[in-house]
């Protein structure tokens, strides 16, 4: 506890270029998301347009937390029973799968992160139903964010929305903290109490990240060192945004032209104050 920075100005307005040209990478690829396409193919996409076009780094390309090995590829593409991680290769993507594309950038120091759902085709009513859960789950749990607020508060209202939906919420990993640093205090549990864990305070920033699985909660890791799957076997699906906390509530640092609306029942917080006459 106690050891959550708070950004400067200067890191905000860092943060929000790299947020939105990590939200422009999911705008770009999404044409390419279609039958027959292969994971690989929309990682070597991605990896040029960071390169190429926003002269942006891949923080996932050789990014290695202690016990891990190097991760090998710019974007991680989580497929069905995939929870997280997935990493790029032959993979083809058919009629009927999911898979969450989750991209993070990095532009002078700064780290944008963020990730979406996509439909191969067709989707199962089943996949559908928990694809819009999750993207709930996401969107109640930011919208608890405010000065004041405290982080079991965006835990409790994912948990409860994805249990009464029948679903379960992966406890092993979670959101947050991100800056200069891509993963930092705090963690961002997508369970918990309201009233418990850290207290929010205008200046943070953190991401919510959700993995909500159509079955049990445990995961299996595969021996690729990365790829996290569902237990069971069951679909899992994932949305993420990086937010900042404001005075009155909270700012979508990862926003693009193509990102998705909110649900409805979300309502924006008041506007920062502004100065009109300066
Ligand atoms: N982008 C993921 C997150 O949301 C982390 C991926 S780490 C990687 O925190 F190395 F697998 F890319
Ligand atoms: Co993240
Ligand atoms: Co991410």
């Amino acid at each position: 506890m106690g050891n959550i920075s708070i950004k400067t100005a200067e890191d905000i307005q860092g943060m929000r270029i790299a947020g939105r040209l990590a939200s422009e990478v999911l705008d770009y690829i999404t044409p390419f998301v279609k039958p027959g396409v292969t994971t690989g193919e929309l990682d070597r996409l991605c990896h040029e347009y960071m390169v190429n076009v926003q002269g942006t780094i891949p923080a996932p390309l050789n990014y290695c937390p202690p016990g891990y090995t190097p991760y090998p590829k710019a974007i991680c593409t989580s497929v069905n029973d995939v929870i997280c991680h997935g990493i790029p290769g032959d993979k083809v993507l058919k009629n009927g799968d999911v898979v969450n594309l989750d991209i993070t950038v990095i532009k002078d120091g700064y780290h944008g992160d963020t990730s979406r759902m996509f439909f191969i085709g067709e989707p199962s009513i089943l996949a559908r139903r928990l694809t819009q859960i999750t993207y709930e789950c996401m969107w109640l749990g930011i919208s608890k964010i405010k000065p004041g607020a405290h982080l079991g508060d965006i835990g409790y209202v994912i948990q409860q929305h994805a249990e009464k939906a029948g679903y379960s919420v992966v406890r092993e990993f979670c959101g947050h903290g991100i800056g200069k640093v891509f993963h930092e205090e705090p963690q961002v549990l997508h369970y918990g109490r309201p009233g418990t864990l850290e207290k929010l305070e205008a200046g943070m920033i953190f991401t919510v990240e959700p993995m909500i699985n159509a079955g049990r909660r445990e995961i299996r890791e595969m021996g690729d060192g990365w790829t996290i799957k569902t237990k069971d076997r069951s679909l899992s699906a994932q949305w993420e945004h990086t937010v900042l906390v404001t005075e009155t509530g909270y700012e979508i640092l990862t926003q693009s032209a193509g990102t998705p609306a909110p649900p409805e029942f979300i309502v924006p917080p008041a506007a920062t104050q502004q100065v009109v006459n300066a």
